[in-house]
Order: structure tokens, then sequence, then C-alpha cells
């Protein structure tokens, strides 16, 4: 049934899942009044027959040396009950001399006993007739004698009494479930309509409407249902607020440098002076660069939003660092910059790949940017328990700063820092570790010189491990170095 009715509509349904049983139970309760109507009508018709029977008997007589019997219209009247019903009778004493009526009306089977009676069925001219033959002893100058009154009715005001017991109950119980089924549906369509009320309020809202609907609104069973619709718009209110916020900072940063670029450029129209025009230009290609970085960085913080809603997979932390720290060597060498890998294993962690790139990415690229010449770094992966700790630790000039925490923030920069960067790099770092529910930690490093960086991830599952590693994937096919 529920198949059968999941698609229709939930007042239907509901209505049609009460009734159908009630329904059913009413056939069962008019089959059995019809057996009752039947009985009782029955009852009714053989209380006739047998007092009437006895009415005929009380006037069966001796008279003048023979039984006598007169048949009183009262003994008739009973029948006349508008049925139309045929009747028949027949007095008769014990040795089969008919005293009055109707010699073909039939004898019940087997004998019967001085003030007994019997209900039999008799069938009288092709008429089928329930008759009762009732035995009375007659006194007589020579003793009692016994007589045989047998009277029977044809069956029409006793079936049309049964159609009618029958029918008035029919009548009264299907008026019981009609009024149940109007009840049922009143009361369905009431309750539903703060169900309906959200529906609508949920459809009239504008893409920018993102307040939470009342949950006490409605039955406490659907709060659940209004909650999570609630915590899925706080969730959307938040990404659309960190989108605004992120556009806002875009904008207001990708404004100066081209407020600059272009006085630059109109200073570089009007000058006359071969040198002063190479230095204007020269200014423009170096802006340029470091916007062009910049916008890159927007770009990579934006595809990490949006890498956002994606389930973590499982991979080897140390396999993509080789291959990231193999990429940076000649950038890191042209910046007398030392960077090196520790990791004994292969370290498995739920991340997504991008995002780890992009992690480690920005955390090398800081390195060979703000350590200065001749520090050297060190990445190094650990696993402790159920987390993989990675970190970056170099001995160069550090940030210059004690509280570092403020270098995740989005367009911040230490004091360090040249004109080559964005303030992103490390905001960047901060939300894929937010995403991968992950934790970071920037410090300066025991020496007291440099800068780290350390993010601890979720390592993944050593049963998954286990399965990943007896696949035919090599954690280390995918090293480049
Ligand atoms: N390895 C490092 N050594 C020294 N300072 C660093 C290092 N990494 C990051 N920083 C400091 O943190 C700041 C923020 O880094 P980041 O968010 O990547 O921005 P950007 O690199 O574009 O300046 C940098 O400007 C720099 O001052
Ligand atoms: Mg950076």
């Amino acid at each position: 049934m529920p198949r059968l009715l999941s698609r229709g509509g939930l007042r239907l349904n509901l209505l049609l899942w009460v009734m159908i049983p009630i329904a059913g139970l009413l056939a069962l309760s008019l089959w059995l009044s019809f057996g009752a109507a039947r009985r009782q009508a029955t009852l009714l018709n053989e209380q006739r027959l047998l007092s009437s029977a006895r009415v005929i008997a009380e006037q069966v007589r001796y008279d003048a040396g023979r039984i006598r019997a007169v048949v009183p219209p009262a003994a008739l009247e009973l029948f006349d009950s508008g049925g139309h019903d045929e009747v028949a009778y027949r007095v008769e004493t014990l040795d089969g001399h008919l005293i009055v009526g109707f010699p073909e009306l039939p004898l019940p089977a087997g004998p019967i006993r001085d003030f007994e009676y019997r209900f039999y069925p008799a069938s009288f001219r092709d008429e089928t007739m329930t008759a009762v033959a009732f035995r009375q002893p007659i006194a007589t100058p020579t003793g009692s004698t016994p007589v045989l009154v047998l009277i029977g009715s044809t069956l029409n005001s006793s079936k049309a009494m049964e159609t009618q017991l029958w029918f008035s109950g029919f009548v009264e119980q299907s008026a019981v479930v009609l009024l149940t089924a109007v009840l049922i549906w009143i009361g369905i369509s009431r309750e539903l309509r703060p169900l309906l009320a959200l529906r609508e309020a949920v459809l009239a809202r504008t893409s920018s409407q993102l307040e939470p609907f009342d949950a006490n609104a409605i039955q406490y069973e659907l709060r659940p249902l209004v909650e999570a619709i609630n915590s899925h718009m706080a969730r959307l209110l938040d990404v659309v607020g960190r989108q605004r916020r992120f556009l806002d900072a875009a904008a207001h940063q990708l404004r100066t440098p081209l407020a600059v670029m272009k006085m630059q450029v109109a200073y570089a129209v009007r000058t006359r002076d071969e040198k002063e025009l190479r230095e204007a230009l020269n200014a423009v290609g170096s802006d340029l660069e470091s916007m062009s970085r910049m916008t890159l960085q927007l770009l990579a913080l934006a595809r990490v939003e949006n890498i956002r809603a994606l389930p973590p997979q499982m991979v080897d932390l140390r396999a993509v660092a080789r291959e990231i720290v193999a990429g940076a060597v000649p950038r890191a060498l042209d910046h007398e910059v030392d960077l090196g890998l520790e990791a004994a294993s292969p370290s498995w962690a739920m991340i997504r790949e991008r995002l780890l790139r992009e992690l480690l990415t920005n955390l090398v690229d800081n390195v060979i940017a703000h350590a200065g010449r001749g520090a050297s770094a060190v990445l190094r992966i650990e696993r402790e328990d159920d987390q993989v700790t990675l970190s970056v630790e170099d001995d160069g000039r550090g940030p210059g700063m004690d509280d570092l925490s403020i270098l995740t923030s989005r367009f911040q920069r230490g004091g360090n820092s040249t004109n080559s960067g964005s303030g992103l790099g490390l905001s960047i770092v901060a939300e894929i570790v937010d995403i991968c529910d992950g934790s970071l930690h920037l410090y300066h490093p025991a020496g007291g010189r440099g800068f780290g960086v350390a993010v601890r991830l979720p390592a993944a599952p050593q049963d998954e491990v286990a399965r990943q590693s007896t696949g035919s994937v090599s954690p280390d096919r995918q090293s480049g170095s």
C-alpha cells in the first residue's frame, strides 16, 4: 500500500489508510448484521406460527360425538401484515382423520408428543413455506385423544422484515463511515495547514532572504524538518557572507594598484625624458606582476571555497610533498634557500589532493619568498595516533612580529614582507585546514630564528590504508622525485 499510495497527496493517502480498514470492518459488520436480521425475522415468524397454532388448538372441541374445529379469524389475522403471505392449516386426529383445513399441507417427519411443537420446511401447492406442527390432547368421554394442528405460511413478510432490518443497519453504518471520512478529511486538512503555509513561505522567499523560519509555528513532529531547512539556510548565509566579504576585500585590494598604475601610465605618456619613461614602465611592469600574482591567489581562494562541498579523499602526503618540493627546488636554489623533505614512510591523510597541493605550494613559496638568502627549510611529515602533522620550518629571518596569528587573515602581511606578495597565502592555508577539519599552528622555531607552520590533518583510517596498499595503486608511483 505505501508504494501504491506514495505518489498521491498526503491528505488522500492518510484518508485511504484510515478508510480502507474501516470499510473492511463495515463489510464484516454488515455480514454479521445480515445474519442477525435473518435470525430475528425467522424467530418472529416462528412465534407467529406457534401463536396461531395455539389459537386454533384452543378452538378444537369434542362436540356431539365427534371432534370439531373452528378456525377463528384471529388465528389468521396474525399473517395479515402486508406481506401477502399464503397461509395453509390442517387439523387432524392422530389416526389421520382430517378435521378441518388442507390435506396437501405435509406433516413433519417423526412423531410429536402431547403439547410439543416442531417447525419444519414444507411445500404447499408449489409454494415454499415454514410450518409448525403442534399436538394437543382433547378431552372426550372415552378419555383424551391427541389432535395435530399444522399451520404454515410463505416467507414473504419474513423476508421483507429481514431486508428491512438489514437495510436500516446498512444505512446507519454507512452514514457513520461517511461522517468519519468527512471528519478525517477536515482534520487532516486543518493539520496540514501549517505545513502548506511553510511551503508557501519557502516558495515566496527570494534568493537573498535566508533568515530562519519559525519552527514553533508547526507541529512538533515536523520541527526537525524546519530546523534542518534553517540550518541549511544558515550554511548558505555563511557561504554568501564569506563570498561577499571576499569580493569586498578583493575589490579593495585591486582598486589601489590599478589607480597607481593609471597614474604611472599617465606620467609615462606625459614625460619627455627617456629615463623617466623607462622607470615608469618598469614600475607598471612590477605592479602588473604583483597584481597578476594576487589575482591568481584570489582565484585560488575562490577555488578552495568551491571545493568546500566535496568530501575529502585519502591522499599520501609524502608522495605529494615530494612532487611539490622537487618542483620548487630550482626556485629555492635561485634564492639560495636549502629546501629538504623529511618523511619516513607514506602518510595517508583525509584531504582533497588539489587542496593539499595548494596548501603545500603556498608554504613552500613563502619560505622561498620570505626566509631570505642562506636559509634552510625542512618540510616534515609525522604521524601520531589518528592525525598526520605536516610542518614547514625554516631558520630564516622570520616575519618579525610576536603575534603570528594575524598572518592567517586575508591581506595581512608581516613586517619582513617585500612588495611581491598578496597577503593571501596563509589565509588560503587556513581556509584549507578548516575545510579538512584540521588545525593550523604558526610558531617561532626552537632556535629563535625563522618561521614555522604546522598543519594537523585527520589521518586516513588504518583499514582503508591497508586496503589501498594491497591494491594496484602504489603511493610512490605519483611521486615526481
Ligand atoms: N617562511 C616565512 N618566513 C618569514 N615570514 C613569513 C614566512 N611565511 C610567511 N611569512 C609572513 O607571513 C606573511 C603572510 O604570508 P602570506 O599570507 O603567504 O602572504 P604573502 O606571502 O603574499 O605576503 C608574509 O607577508 C610574511 O610576512
Ligand atoms: Mg605567500
